[in-house]
């Protein structure tokens, strides 16, 4: 696909979003950064959005919203069954085989809170407000802004499962790399939406989930020679992992790799030596492969394995699946602020030879909170970034094809 003048096929007032760097935080004072009917599409678009709950496992309802709001701005839009009752939709304008995709996620973390929009403080919060709904409502209004070549090359992907593993996403990236699907295809550049706060993403932590599990054998507590404390041995493997965490992979692009002992439960009673116990862990990667980490834990708990085996018990360790490493995402694009996270995204569960950006309004602090929200200016500002991003990325991929 060819881009003559990137320029052309923009509507003039986008040019003005290249000096909007840095809005002024009083609404009133601010100039408005889009025209007044793009402002309430976009406002009223991510309400319906926010307004339908879709916590993962129940995106059904606000998949079929968005299917007849995208029809009605005369977008094609497929459906792909994901599981039972849960779609991803993937839309388009005159060709399905496009070299941008566009994406972020329709399901939520629960539980539900209902929308609001403060206009006085100019926020607007609820469940999903930020994480990812803003991005679908921003992206949404970003592409039909585009005009001509560039806008019938762009498609959209909304997937379910991004807070669960994925599986939405994994589930097209399946069908896109499958060579006997129709849905066969290679996308040049690939835009995802999550929140980063305005900024352009140069990669994110990787990730590795386990859970240490231990049996011993149950006794009177006042004869615990008789058994053989679960308890006792997982806060031993605990106080071994404690030891490790200050000792694993670091990198100067991620910091430190950090690792969460999320959830931790044993036995039944005081007065009962506890029979079972286990502990729920999350390391978040800064360096290294999970495969390497996964060969220190194991070094870490082996003494402690060996003596619980002496003794009759076990401990096993069970992977939350593979995990993935630090993932590296392209953030060649001058004119935006740069940052790496630590939270995992759908990023790696695209597979292909793209190149791949990630960009969102809203802050991952607030994301999964009770105060879920955003500052309609951030909203707003999202539309020219998504913009100017689909613009400038297929420009430069244009670029890259005429010097190869
Ligand atoms: C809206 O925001 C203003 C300014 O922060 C605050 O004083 C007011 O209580 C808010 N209104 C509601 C209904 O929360
Ligand atoms: C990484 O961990 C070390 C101690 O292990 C600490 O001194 C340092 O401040 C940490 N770095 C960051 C970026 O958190």
């Amino acid at each position: 696909m060819i881009f003559r003048n990137i320029l052309q096929f923009l509507p003039a007032y986008a040019t003005l979003t290249f000096a909007a760097q840095t809005p002024l935080d009083d609404p009133y004072n601010s100039p408005p950064l889009l025209p007044k009917s793009e402002s309430s599409e976009l406002l009223s678009l991510h309400r319906k959005l926010v307004e339908h709950e879709s916590i993962t496992g129940n995106e059904e309802g606000v998949g079929k919203w968005l299917t007849s709001y995208l029809e009605s701005k005369k977008f094609t839009v497929k459906l792909q069954e994901v599981t039972s009752k849960r779609y991803n939709l993937l839309a388009y304008g005159s060709k399905k085989k496009t070299s941008i995709l566009v994406t972020s996620h329709i399901d939520t973390v629960p539980p539900f809170w209902p929308y609001y929009y403060n206009e006085t403080s100019d926020v607007i919060g609820g469940r999903g407000s930020v994480d990812a709904k803003a991005s679908v409502a921003a992206q949404i209004i970003a592409v039909q802004g585009l005009e001509g070549k560039l806008l019938d090359d762009i498609s959209l992907l909304f997937v379910v499962g991004e807070e669960t593993g994925g599986d939405g996403m994994k589930h097209f990236s399946s069908l896109i790399n499958d060579p006997d699907s129709p849905s066969a295809h290679t996308y040049d550049v690939v835009i995802f939406g999550e929140p980063t706060e305005g900024k352009l993403v140069c990669g994110h932590k990787g990730m590795l989930g386990f859970t240490v599990k231990v049996k011993g054998k149950a006794a009177h507590s006042g004869y615990p020679w008789l058994g053989v404390s679960a308890n006792d041995v997982l806060v031993e493997a605990l106080g071994r992992l404690l030891v490790l965490r200050d000792n694993l992979p670091w990198s100067e692009k991620y910091g430190n790799t950090t690792m969460n002992i999320g959830k931790v439960q044993g036995g039944v009673a005081a007065n009962v030596v506890a029979e079972t116990a286990e502990a729920r862990i999350a390391v978040r990667l800064a360096a290294a492969t999970p495969k390497i980490v996964q060969g220190m834990v194991l070094d870490a708990l082996e003494d402690v394995k060996s003596s619980v085996e002496k003794l009759g018990g076990t401990l096993e360790i069970e992977w939350s699946g593979e995990g993935y490493p630090p993932i590296d995402i392209d953030c060649d694009i001058e004119s935006f602020e740069k940052l790496t996270v630590n939270y995992g995204t759908d990023v790696p569960n695209l597979k292909g030879d793209h190149k791949r950006y990630l960009y969102g309004p809203g802050s991952i602090f607030v994301a999964h909170s009770d105060h879920e929200a955003l500052k309609k200016k951030d909203l707003e500002q999202a539309v020219l970034d998504f913009r100017r991003l689909i613009v400038e990325t297929s420009e430069m991929h244009h670029q890259e094809h005429l010097e190869m």
